[in-house]
């Protein structure tokens, strides 16, 4: 839906032929959510503000130029917009030949199999072949060859998740959550391009000793199995078991971590 809800003023618009009033404020992607239409997403959310990143949510407005990406377009009174035409979807299946042209194809292995947002709007937007060949070193971590200079492996050092930058689309959803939901701003995108990658602090930095408080708001966050919570069966057996009270506010709530 984009952004959180707004209470503004009525506003009256008209999405795919169906009149919809919304307050003032609120994006084209939630006034049509409202509408009951879904508008293809990658990096939006209900949680965090729109950010306007992935493009994957581009819409044509009667009377304006280009498509806009609808969670960054606020209504307007009269706005008649059309979510789905040859050209939207064609837009829409070119953004995502991109992602998984960058993206290792092994879903049927992956732990977010059936549960990934980017596997999902593939399907939406009927995507069916990649031309383009894979230019980033991810796919050096599933083929076993040797490393370069690009390749950052796999970050296990958080007790609770870990974060894998092959799987990343760079949608800065957990940095948002990291910022708006827990108020901690550990986290950062650094790079540019195919080098563009989550950061928890400097380069080089893991999360374990990064600003991270470990608060899952981030894992909540990922669309994909980028951010992964790690289970039991991966921890497996406690050798050890400690009791302590949080210290992330005033509570005083007390668990037992193994
Ligand atoms: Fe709107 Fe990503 S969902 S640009």
């Amino acid at each position: 839906k984009g952004t959180p809800a707004k209470t503004g003023a009525p506003v009256t618009l008209t999405i795919d032929g169906i009149a919809v009033t919304v307050p003032e404020g609120t994006s084209v992607m939630r006034a049509a959510s409202e509408a009951g239409i879904q508008v293809p997403k990658l990096c939006a959310t209900d949680s965090v503000e729109a950010f306007g990143s992935c493009r994957l949510c581009v819409v044509e407005i009667e009377g304006r130029r280009g498509t806009p990406a609808s969670c960054t377009t606020p209504v307007a009174p009269g706005m008649v917009v059309h979510t789905q035409n040859d050209k939207l979807r064609r837009l829409r299946r070119g953004v995502m030949e991109l992602y998984i042209s960058d993206h290792p194809l092994d879903c049927l292995t992956c732990a977010a199999n059936g549960d990934c947002e980017l596997q999902d709007m593939a399907g939406a937007v009927g995507l069916r072949d990649v031309r383009y060949e894979p230019q980033a070193t991810h796919f050096e971590t599933r083929s076993g060859e040797a490393p370069n200079a690009r390749y950052i492996p796999k970050d296990e050092s958080n007790p609770y998740f870990t974060y894998d930058p092959s799987k990343c689309i760079v949608c800065s959803r957990c940095v948002r959550a990291c910022e708006e939901v827990q108020g901690t701003f550990a986290l950062t995108i650094q790079g540019r391009g195919f080098d563009s990658r989550v950061s928890a602090g400097m380069a080089g930095q893991d999360f374990l000793s990064s600003d991270c408080v470990s608060c899952g708001a981030c894992v909540q966050a990922c669309p994909t199995a980028t951010l992964q919570e790690k289970s039991v069966i991966d921890l497996g057996t406690p050798t050890r078991s400690v009791v302590t009270t949080c210290a992330y506010c005033g509570v005083g709530c007390s668990f037992r971590a193994e």
